[in-house]
């Protein structure tokens, strides 16, 4: 039959307006639930490009937008993570695009970085930040931090790490908070919140990855890379606190670590990867493998080959590969040969698409460009990294009232090789940071004191190494000043990964120019610039005054120069112990009691390290009134409130942190002698007293957990512990 002209033209139009309706997959449309598209989107997936989506590669340093074309033929579209070594957004983008265009689906790229202390405003290292114990600030640095990294093209971030660290021979110690679990809980929320802000579809918002999940602070003799022994007491007492409370604050992702626990790997270990952390927590994002952790289950005996790796790491629940390339090559094969099913894939696979969707990459893939000079290193994030240094600054010793600096001071001696350092005073990690934007020691005194102050500088020697020809002119200079400040520290790559040390003192030379200062007579500062609590017992001596500044980041010379006229008054307080030589480690508050008090501690050496655990001076004094209870016996269900006054009694104000403690004398387990429970800081007027307040709420702050992970409340005696004083209450049944 032939068809009339209007009737082909009304078939035309029916086509026409079909095809311009054709309705968009679900997995795009951005207002659909999260749960929907990531279902929608895995139905429509291929076994290949579900097995790209586990996997991550790595984008070089050098690229930039006009040389990457080659680079990026080499990456399969549909690649499920790159790490991202550079800060361009127009290469991001540039990836971006590909991912988004040349993969069937369209699904984009996650790039993650370490963004461990800031990006270009570099912060504190995080053992620093952690002695402001001021976790709102850490917070806002965190925030300031996702910022600038986002707007260099990059949506996670492998931070915060808390592990908790109690050797300090391991050079990571320098990357997380310290040696209390609490303290670690605390600050790894706070990173968590700064990082992820209130959404993580928010513009500035990037995603946390908790590492490394876990027990890897634990690494034998302070070895990196090493074998842990945990027993599952301790994985529940001390490595697991800061991961529960951080799965809890809703840390998207998870990097399983590099260390075997007694005997099975932390990245082939299915009780931490799924039985406690996706089905007793009910983490919904993933767990991405530490560098190459997959195949290096063949160097720590649990896989005969790669293919046995992949099996392992997959079966215990890591998600994403990072690096290697051993998901990719044998998923297929573990799945052809059953040894895999296809449902796993599809969990593995909605994971990480759930993290994306939730970032909201799918919606914006791309990152605006706008110029460097908007996007680094702005007003408030330069004025966070400046209070931010100055509260990570210990005052560790202050005889005779030597600092601040008297205004009868007019010749000050600037020596050390840390004076005028720009590089290691950065810490390590801080590969965004750049030398023309760090304030030097030497820069922050000069503007500090210049108009007051002739200062004279000497470098007296290196870091390292045995020239003492430097020793002459630091003598003269010395000699000529009425004050010697002399800045000794760490290079940045003794701390950080890889970087363990067999001793924690300085190199010698740097303890013989102290010596030789000191012969001078004139009153010595010391100042400290280093990733790790040192081994000061030479040091501590020689020196009038001491400030631990750590690796304070861009900042650190105007918060240093202002501790030392007295413009900012020291609060900092340490979050790990300073041994008082190397052969006390493991030495740490919360040890548990011995079977003999004071007995059975190595002959040779005292038994008191140099600087406990909260331990840091201010130039006012605090005075502590009794502790008082809200009640001396209450039920299991009821709320006790403990008080302190604390009084102001020096010259000038001070912010002073009361850290609370508990401890039970007798309990089914031993306990620790004392447990951190609260902190809380505040600044406190000259002349003026404030009372500090910790809600103690018994099953959680009293409670112990077995060897998996329960918690018990039992009834009897406890003590909480202000500043030294006990005070005993009692939980009745
Ligand atoms: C290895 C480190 O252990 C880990 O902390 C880091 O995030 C990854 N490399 C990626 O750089």
């Amino acid at each position: 039959m032939k068809k009339s002209p209007l009737f082909l033209f009304l078939i035309l139009l029916l086509q026409v307006s079909y095809a311009g309706n054709i309705p968009k997959p679900l997995y795009k449309d951005s207002k659909a639930p999260v749960e929907s598209r990531v279902k929608d989107l895995v139905s429509r997936m291929n076994l290949e490009e579900k097995i790209l989506q586990l996997n991550q590669y790595i984008f070089g340093e050098n690229d930039n937008v006009n040389n990457i074309g080659e680079t990026v033929k080499t990456m399969p579209s549909g690649i499920g993570s790159l790490i991202f070594f550079g800060s361009d957004p127009a290469v991001r983008n540039q990836i971006q695009k590909y991912a988004m265009e040349k993969s069937r689906l369209g699904i984009p790229i996650l790039f993650g970085n370490d963004v461990i202390h800031g990006f270009r405003t570099v912060y504190p290292i995080s053992i620093g930040q952690a002695c402001s114990w001021n976790p709102d600030l850490v917070s806002k640095a965190c925030t300031m931090a996702a910022k600038e990294t986002k707007l260099s093209g990059i949506d996670w971030t492998f931070s915060p790490m808390i592990d908790v660290a109690r050797d300090a021979r391991w050079g990571r110690v320098s990357e997380g908070y310290g040696e209390d679990p609490y303290a670690n809980a605390v600050f790894g929320v706070a990173s968590v919140k700064g990082y992820q802000g209130n959404k993580l579809s928010d513009p500035y918002s990037i995603a946390a990855c908790l590492k490394h999940y876990v027990g890897y602070g634990e690494s034998e003799g302070g070895r990196d890379y090493h074998y842990s022994d945990i027993s599952r007491q301790s994985l529940w007492e001390t490595y697991m606190v800061p991961y529960e409370a951080c799965v809890k604050a809703g840390a998207a992702t998870l990097m399983s670590a590099f260390n075997d626990i007694s005997g099975v790997p932390a990245s082939a270990n299915h009780y931490t990867l799924t039985e406690i952390l996706k089905k007793r927590w009910k983490h919904d994002g993933f767990v991405v493998s530490d560098w190459d952790a997959v195949s290096q289950l063949i160097n720590q005996g649990v896989a005969a080959d790669r293919k046995e790796a992949a099996l392992k790491a997959f079966k215990a629940g890591v998600e994403m590969d990072m690096k290697d390339n051993v998901y990719l090559e044998n998923l297929p094969t573990l799945l052809a040969e059953k040894k895999i099913t296809m449902a796993e894939i599809d969990e593995a696979v909605g994971r990480i698409l759930r993290v994306k969707f939730r970032l909201g990459l799918f919606d914006h893939p791309y990152t605006p460009v706008v110029a460097e000079s908007e996007r680094y290193l702005q007003p408030e994030s330069k004025a966070i990294a400046g209070k931010l240094a100055a509260e990570s600054m210990v005052l560790l010793k202050n005889n005779g009232k030597t600092l601040p600096l008297s205004s009868s001071v007019k010749q000050i001696a600037l020596i050390g090789p840390m004076i005028n350092d720009k590089i290691n005073i950065l810490g390590s990690w801080a590969h965004h940071g750049k030398i023309e934007n760090v304030e030097t020691i030497s820069e922050g005194l000069r503007s500090e004191f210049g108009n007051s102050c002739v200062l004279n500088y000497a470098k007296g020697c290196d870091l390292e190494g045995n020239d003492e020809s430097g020793f002459d002119e630091a003598v003269a200079v010395a000699q000529k000043s009425d004050v010697v400040i002399v800045c000794l520290g760490e290079k940045r790559e003794w701390s950080g990964e890889n970087a363990s040390r067999s001793t924690l003192a300085l190199p010698a030379i740097q303890e013989k120019l102290v010596q030789t200062l000191k012969n001078t007579g004139k009153p010595v500062v010391l100042i400290l610039s280093n990733g790790r609590p040192l081994e000061l017992v030479r040091l501590e001596p020689l020196a009038d005054a001491i400030v631990e500044i750590w690796q304070p980041g861009i900042a650190g010379g105007s918060a240093l120069a202002g501790i030392l006229s007295g413009r900012i008054n020291p609060s900092g307080r340490l979050p790990i112990t300073f041994p008082l030589t190397t052969g006390q480690i493991p030495i740490y508050y919360n040890m548990r009691q011995s079977s003999r008090p004071g007995l059975g501690i190595y002959q040779d050496i005292p038994t008191e390290p140099l600087y406990w655990f909260g331990y840091g001076l201010s130039y006012t004094t605090f005075s502590y009134g009794t502790p008082k209870l809200s009640a001396t016996k209450i039920k299991k269900t009821e709320k006790l409130i403990a008080e302190v006054e604390v009084n102001n009694t020096g010259l000038v104000s001070g912010a002073e942190t009361v850290f609370w403690y508990i401890s039970d004398p007798a309990c089914s387990i031993s306990r620790p002698m004392k447990e951190l429970k609260y902190f809380e800081k505040k600044e406190i007027a000259s002349g003026a007293k404030t009372v500090y307040r910790f809600e103690i709420n018994p099953m959680r702050d009293l409670s112990y957990t077995d060897a998996n992970g329960k918690r018990f409340l039992e009834a009897g005696d406890y003590y909480v512990i202000v500043n030294n004083q006990r005070v005993k209450f009692k939980i009745e049944e």
